[in-house]
């Protein structure tokens, strides 16, 4: 992708003494307490701010947290849990200035972080006066934030357009690099998982892989429609039963293309959606019309284990059972740790399969974990996102 990346203009010398704001995604989950509870964001975050403070740079950092109302800033809107998480992992005090719009002293070597960028008025709605004056704060704009690289708002898109110089960070451009990697020029087969409740959330992901993928495994409530489509009975299992055409539409698009997606051939059954129901394995034809299919049957993993040790690249979204209950844990776990032993480039995106990668301490084994959730599924589905739009236009000058 042809940006302009942080890492070449301090090689080119052209950062030092250089007033340099960097748009973080420091968007992560906090406790009643305000405590941070998962902080791979703010640890993801830290490489830029390093990079530009050795590079002799005056630093601002800002990102939003949550969805605050625009000119009304409450406590609990605070990146003040961020900056205290981010001084112990850096090691330093890292101040943090509200109001700051109109003016921030920071100075070469210095790093401040700037309160909650969406408690700006404009923010949202890329305001062109609001981008203007951040972008006045700066001499380099470094979007470092692909959690919200499918945001056009006035801290991530307009302070690109109207910067002296406009970058992309470590972050943004490793995210970008291992997706490319991953579904531009994949090492095959290729195999992508793309689990959850619904269909229609990832229609259009479904559609896109279709086109590239070698195996296109799905999932969860997903699955559940696309065994309606193979003709399977699913009980009073999660599915959009008006979806039917379009499943078809992908399992034809896929077996065209000599590729497959391939269907359970075993279910594991409960009576009730709970953690303690009784879990119970059937073959995918025998499921009853009181049945809720809460996982992938032993058979169905094991063959998709095979798949995934033999593949060249895996991209897994979503869990393909109800991992959060031990009883209907064993698809996910079965596939977590066959991505974890393949020999295939894996990239893992998406809140539930960040929770499952965790829970089953395979992290080191993934070849790159997104940061981004919602900014990962559009770029799945094929999507050109905003950041890399912008910083290309700015790139070709
Ligand atoms: C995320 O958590 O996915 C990003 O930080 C974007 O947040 P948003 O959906 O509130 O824009």
């Amino acid at each position: 992708m042809n940006v302009l990346r942080f890492e070449d203009l301090i090689a080119q010398g052209k950062v030092r003494g250089q007033r340099v704001f960097i748009r973080a995604d420091l968007n992560v989950p906090l406790d009643d307490d305000g405590h941070i509870t998962e902080d791979t964001r703010v640890r993801a975050s830290i490489p830029c701010i390093e990079m530009a403070l050795k590079a002799g740079a005056a630093v601002m950092v800002t990102s939003h947290l949550g969805r605050p109302t625009e000119g009304q800033f409450k406590p609990a809107d605070s990146l003040a849990p961020v900056a205290r998480r981010l001084g112990e992992l850096m090691g330093r005090e890292v101040p943090l200035i509200a109001n700051w719009v109109d003016g921030v002293t920071v100075a070469p070597g210095e790093l401040v972080l700037l309160e909650n960028c969406r408690v700006n008025p404009g923010e949202k709605k890329n305001d062109e006066a609001l981008a203007r004056k951040m972008a006045r704060l700066c001499d380099i704009f470094v979007h470092d934030a692909f959690g919200t690289a499918h945001r056009a708002e006035a801290s991530t898109y307009g302070i690109a357009q109207y910067a002296g110089i406009a970058c992309a960070g470590p972050l943004l451009a490793a995210e970008i690099d291992a997706i490319s990697k991953a579904l531009a020029h994949p090492r095959r087969p290729l195999v992508a998982i793309v689990a959850g409740s619904k269909v229609s959330t990832k229609l259009s992901i479904l559609q896109s892989l279709a086109h590239n993928v070698d195996q296109l495994i799905v999932g969860g409530g997903i699955a559940n429609t696309f065994m309606l489509a193979a003709g399977l009975p699913i009980g009073n299992s999660l599915a959009e039963a008006g979806l039917v055409g379009e499943a078809r539409a992908v399992i034809d698009a896929m077996k065209a293309r000599g590729a497959a997606v391939p269907i359970p051939t075993d279910v594991v059954t409960a009576k009730a959606f709970k953690a303690d129901a009784v879990a119970t394995v059937k073959a995918a034809g025998e499921v009853a019309s009181d049945d809720l299919i809460l996982d992938i049957g032993p058979q169905t993993a094991k063959l998709l284990a095979e798949q995934l040790m033999a593949a060249g690249t895996i991209v897994w979204n979503g869990p393909v059972g109800v991992f959060e209950f031990d009883a209907f844990a064993g698809g996910t776990q079965t596939i977590a740790r066959a991505i974890a032993a393949s020999n295939a480039f894996s990239i893992a995106g998406g809140g539930d399969t960040l929770a499952a990668i965790a829970k089953y301490g395979i992290e080191k084994n993934i070849g790159y974990i997104s940061t981004g959730g919602g900014a990962f599924l559009e770029v799945l589905e094929g999507k050109t996102l905003p950041a890399f739009e912008i910083l290309q236009r700015r790139a070709a000058g």
